[in-house]
């Protein structure tokens, strides 16, 4: 057999060195790297299929075996030198198993293209460190929960539009957050569960000629069955545009936890204080106490539905099959994830370390909360909604910051009388955020049983 071209791996085709460029550019070995375990690991499993379907000799499946483990051991010992003509992990470590037990080494790729193997390592990793991510939102949510046991019955504003709304609690406030978290987490299960094809034996485009057992290798590999269409299978990210919806999804909600940490530490509210850990200093203001971490989960929290829209309009317009377009997918599936995780374990951290200032919560629960209180009220005494609002409405105006001189106002304005209108009056003088608070009775409310039951149930969620 002749040698390859100088300057070239796979040169049998061609008669001059790759260009440097494109070499360089085409190189995606720094990203992919990270798949080694798991090429390895497929790569075993593939050697014992082709074993088994009489394709190579128990002989040299052994030999690859051994090879591999080999190879294996320099890569887990950082001992393995990856060559500038190395492409990608697949053709590095194919190009030491040839060094280390050669001939043999010539048979491994048979039936497979880097094609299947890359989206099959991909796969892999996703399953080993998906449980790992779990983790993560699991201890955010019981970081949430923990706290939110601790303010049940403290009062805090709720916000609409940013504005003050209703009494509500920081107990609420903490199972909002938590609450998200854990329908993230139900995402993360059922994602796990449709990444359940391998991608192993599908070839290059359509599929190959020789009698492959891709069951046996997806069984080994612990994926539920071989992936149904080899076309697709190659020439698709789908299931890393899924795993970057997720992160999205994550995404979005720390980085609304982002925002809250940094408005409700500003001096102007004062709701809560972050010790010095979580907090940056000032180049020139001497006296800066900075949320950098907060605002940093703000704005990386955006950051995986960048990734997500990378991914998703380059794989977009593509033709069926594979595209090289598609090794970009592996760089920014790691960014999104990598930094979500940092991100995650930072949520936590400022959860956990969150000092709340029940006084200046309490003191920005103003009179006025008590607006829908007092209309409901009202509606108990038999009084239709669209008046009751209209009456409590005139109370905010004429009140102008006191709601109770602001009813009386507008009850000696309304045209018909109100009934209970004077024990309403004396209830609403003698209204506390407390008992605003234990007033809330639906279901999901901000009222200490139903914060109490929410956060049963996310206990439940999290195995606690
Ligand atoms: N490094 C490549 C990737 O990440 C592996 C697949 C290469 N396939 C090919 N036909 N060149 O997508």
């Amino acid at each position: 057999m002749s040698a390859d071209t100088p300057g070239r791996s796979l040169g049998g085709r061609f008669a001059e060195a790759t260009h440097p460029v494109l070499e360089r550019i085409n190189r995606s070995v720094e990203v992919d790297k990270r798949l080694w375990a798991q090429d390895l690991r497929g790569s075993a499993a593939h050697a014992r299929m082709l074993a088994k379907v009489g394709l190579i000799t128990a002989d040299e499946r052994d030999a690859l075996l051994e090879g591999l483990r080999a190879v294996h051991e320099e890569l887990e010992q950082g001992t393995f030198v990856f060559l500038p003509s190395d492409e990608d992990i697949h053709m590095a470590v194919e190009r030491r198993l040839g060094e280390r037990i050669g001939e043999p080494a010539r048979k491994l790729h048979t039936g497979r293209s880097r094609n299947d193997q890359v989206l099959t390592d991909v796969l892999l990793w996703l399953r080993d460190e998906l449980p790992g991510l779990r983790g993560d939102l699991v201890a955010y949510v019981e970081a949430l929960v923990t706290r939110a046991e601790e303010g049940v019955g403290t009062p805090m504003p709720s916000f609409t539009h940013l504005q003050p709304a209703q009494v509500s609690s920081v107990g609420q406030w903490l199972c909002a957050h938590a609450a998200e978290v854990a329908g993230h987490l139900r995402r993360l299960d059922h994602l796990l569960e449709r990444l359940d094809a391998c991608p192993l034996g599908s070839g290059a485009s359509a599929g190959g000629y020789l009698p492959l057992d891709r069951a046996h290798t997806a069984e080994a590999l612990g994926f539920a069955r071989p992936s149904l269409n080899a076309t697709q299978t190659t020439g698709s990210r789908i299931e890393l545009l899924d795993v970057l919806g997720l992160l999205t999804l994550v995404g979005v909600s720390l980085s609304r936890l982002g925002e809250e940490l940094v408005v409700f530490c500003s001096p102007s509210f004062g709701f809560v204080a972050l010790p010095d850990r979580l907090t940056t200093g000032s180049s020139l203001l001497p006296h800066k106490r900075n949320p950098d971490g907060a605002e940093l989960l703000r704005s990386g929290g955006k950051l995986a539905a960048a990734e997500l829209a990378g991914l998703a309009s380059v794989t977009a317009g593509l033709v069926s099959g594979y595209s090289k377009d598609l090794q970009g997918d592996k760089a920014l599936l790691f960014a999104a994830w990598d930094r979500t995780r940092d991100l995650l374990a930072l949520a936590t951290v400022h959860v956990d370390a969150l000092t709340w200032r029940a006084d200046r919560l309490r003191a920005a629960c103003g009179p006025e909360l008590a607006a829908l209180w007092l209309a409901d009220r009202l509606v108990l005494a038999g009084l239709p909604f669209r008046e009751a609002h209209h009456l409590v409405g005139l109370a905010a105006r004429e009140g102008d910051g006191d709601l109770a001189e602001g009813f009386r106002a507008a009850l000696a304005a309304h045209a018909t009388p109100v009934p209970e209108a004077q024990a309403i009056a004396a209830e609403l003088a003698a209204q506390t955020p407390e008992g605003l608070l234990a007033a809330l009775k639906t279901e999901g409310s901000a009222g200490p049983e139903s914060v109490r039951g929410q956060i049963a149930v996310l206990k439940g969620i999290v195995g606690r």
